[in-house]
């Protein structure tokens, strides 16, 4: 079933206007609400009083009105009566400051007083509504993430870094503690990486990264465990936060749950900026399918203007309808709009909801409204429709740790690498699935690993098998330099890939800002490319089997090789070794794509954006237009408009701006 609906604060309107909500809820086609994630104090005012009354009458009125609910566990959102116990509860920032009242997810996630009361709240809740026939299923905490740099995470920490390293002879080993004097004799030596420390052992501070994210998984299974023995019939999800969120390994966190929900908003900027660039949800769309490899929801899309002390640019009339159709587009299985209705009080009064402060309805709820009868019509076809990719990009969030501890290059940033090289596949319709470095490869032809900074044996063994098997793989700068413990490699760059990719980095050249060199491309086949200029790093390489495809034209290193390209079996392996600008990656792209046979979904003009969903052999393609001008786009097949019912399509199609078409094709495959 296609969930379709919107984030619900009851408890912050008095009750007589729940049923008016409710029915104007229905009247858009809702039929789904998230309720309670930031409602501890409302369910137990004191300690241990629970008062789930005005929960259950909320549910009652939204139940009458055939509206389903999603439950949230409150841990995001202690009361004060409970942090007021102990100054422990409170995390502890980076430079060693402790949080105050007064926010939220102010706590430690490894506090076992926290743990305590959440356990409790979390079986009251869950005791209360395991039987329930309208609850549906349970979102745990909200946005998960913080790191803690308390006493008590101290403890943790060395007690992790017992069980990884099992003795202090092999943790110093590892992390190279003989430098600077850091070998430690008692487990209980071993620091936090605080500010205050300076710059830490790469090996530490990778190493607490590592275990600041397994907190968090942790923390969300003691309430996964709970939630599963109680109420066994129910979903368990998150609210993830897209690709944006980089301090857990969102791969870990989804592990256990039923399936992966996030929270998409196209705009945040606090400031003015008009122009938003679809590529970056697609990416995070992309990136929570494939977490578990499978549809996902989006438990929060925005629903208006964001702000909190400012308020930002008014989506366009269209747009909120066409950033829900995004998601759907690329795997959404549930859309629920954050947030039902303005606030009128808290930090979020600017955040808009559907409706306005006032509790009128609002243009954009007519919008929404209008999407709610469209879904009533085809969401069926829709849900459990698969998207399907023969390319994948690797995310690496060990790199990623990595990269925040020593950034190589202030100009380099592993996301905004990452994300210029999905932009590319991205413009040219391509479907990406984000996959981890261990993942089966085999549904692929190209695989993009950027920056693979920390590079395991059996992520390395993965690509090769990929590649033996016959895939295209593609590398680019700081690949392998590091071992787990994040030491540099005692071996060639790109370390355990050097043989794989059949060339080596005989010397490399971190550059400022304002410098870049040249790039010429030596392959016949792009000697037409336009003029790509390298940038950030310059990997000056030595082939071993590889040919060369492009080499530097300026400094001490011109003439020697940049990228290649080498020949394993019937695989290929390509190693980009410099960053550039965008018609660097367009160039890429376009000869990558054509050298596996990836089409186009279809061709369509920039700022049109097409998926593709399946069921069995249907098809159903989606053509989101992302300007503000009308746009003409040439289909391949007949297809039928699932939106507006209307005769079959053929030829040529008008999509109007900030509008989308959905479309079957009528001769499955
Ligand atoms: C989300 C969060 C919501 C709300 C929203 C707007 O990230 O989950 O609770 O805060 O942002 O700020």
């Amino acid at each position: 079933m296609f969930y379709f609906g919107a984030d619900y604060y009851p408890e912050h309107w008095p009750e007589e206007r729940w049923d008016r909500d409710a029915r104007l809820m229905a009247e858009a086609g809702f039929n789904v609400v998230r309720l309670a994630e930031f409602a501890w104090s409302k369910m137990e005012p004191r300690e241990g009083q629970y008062d789930f009354q005005w929960l259950d009458r909320a549910i009652s009125v939204l139940a009458s009105h055939g509206i389903q609910v999603v439950l949230g566990t409150p841990s995001a959102s202690p009361p004060p009566w409970l942090m007021a116990k102990s100054a422990e509860l409170f995390l502890v920032r980076e430079d060693g400051r402790r949080a105050t009242f007064g926010n939220r997810r102010e706590y430690c996630p490894n506090n076992p007083l926290y743990h305590d009361y959440t356990r409790r709240i979390v079986a009251q809740m869950a005791g209360h509504y395991a039987d329930h026939p309208a609850v549906i299923g349970w979102q745990i905490d909200n946005e998960l993430g913080g790191r803690c740099y308390c006493p008590i995470c101290a403890s943790s920490f060395q007690a992790w870094l017992q069980r990884r390293y099992g003795s202090l002879d092999e943790l110093n080993e590892r992390w190279g503690t003989v430098f600077w004097s850091h070998a430690y004799t008692d487990w209980d030596q071993i620091p936090l990486p605080l500010t205050t420390g300076g710059s830490p052992n790469p090996g530490l501070a990778l190493d607490f990264h590592r275990f600041a994210s397994d907190s968090y998984v942790a923390y969300q299974q003691m309430q996964i465990d709970i939630l599963r023995q109680k109420c066994p019939g129910h979903f368990i999800t998150h609210n993830f936060m897209g690709f944006r969120y980089d301090q857990i390994n969102y791969f870990d966190l989804a592990q256990n749950l039923d399936f992966v929900a996030w929270d998409n908003y196209q705009r945040t900027e606090w400031g003015m900026r008009a122009e938003v660039d679809p590529g970056h949800a697609a990416l995070a769309q992309d990136t929570m399918r494939g977490l578990k490899h499978q549809n996902f929801w989006v438990m929060e899309q925005q629903a208006g203007q964001s702000g909190w002390g400012t308020v930002s640019v008014a989506p366009r009339p269209g747009e909120l309808r066409l950033w829900a159709y995004q998601a759907i587009a690329h795997g959404a299985d549930a859309i629920l709009f954050f947030r039902w209705r303005t606030a009128r009080f808290g930090t979020e009064e600017y955040w808009h909801g559907l409706l306005d402060h006032d509790g009128n309805t609002s243009r954009r709820y007519q919008e929404i409204k209008r999407m709610g009868a469209e879904m009533r019509e085809v969401s069926e076809r829709i849900c459990g429709a698969t998207v399907k990719s023969s390319v994948a990009m690797v995310l690496s969030y060990e790199s990623r740790f990595a990269f925040q501890i020593q950034q190589n290059n202030p100009q380099f940033s592993y996301p905004s690498h990452f994300y210029q090289i999905y932009r590319s596949l991205h413009q040219r319709q391509t479907l990406v699935d984000i996959v981890a470095p261990t993942d089966d490869l085999s549904p692929y032809r190209l695989v993009v690993a950027p920056a693979l900074h920390v590079l395991p044996k059996v992520a390395a063994d993965n690509l090769e098998r990929f590649v033996r098997a016959g895939g295209l793989l593609v590398v680019t700068p700081r690949t392998g330099v590091k071992d787990e413990a994040n030491s540099v490699v005692n071996r060639r760059l790109p370390g355990l890939l050097a043989e794989l990719c059949g060339t080596e980095v005989e010397e490399y050249d971190s550059l400022p800002a304002e410098v870049s060199n040249q790039l010429k491309f030596t392959l016949p086949e792009l000697a037409s490319a336009p003029p790509a200029s390298a940038r950030v790093w310059c990997d000056v390489l030595r082939p071993t089997s590889a040919t060369v495809v492009a080499r530097y034209t300026q400094d001490y290193y011109a003439g020697k090789p940049a990228i290649t390209r080498n020949q394993v079996g019937r695989g290929q392996v390509m190693y980009v070794g410099t960053m550039g600008d965008a018609p660097l990656y367009q160039t890429l792209a376009r000869w990558l794509l054509h050298s596996v046979g990836v089409q186009p979904v279809v061709n369509a003009p920039e700022g049109i954006e097409v998926t593709e969903r399946w069921r069995q052999n249907s098809q159903l393609l989606f053509l989101l237009n992302h300007t503000e001008q009308e746009q003409e786009i040439a289909l391949n097949g007949r297809y039928v408009d699932l939106l507006d019912g209307s005769a079959p399509l053929e030829g040529t199609v008008l999509v109007a701006p900030w509008d989308v078409l959905v479309l079957m094709e009528t001769r499955p495959h």
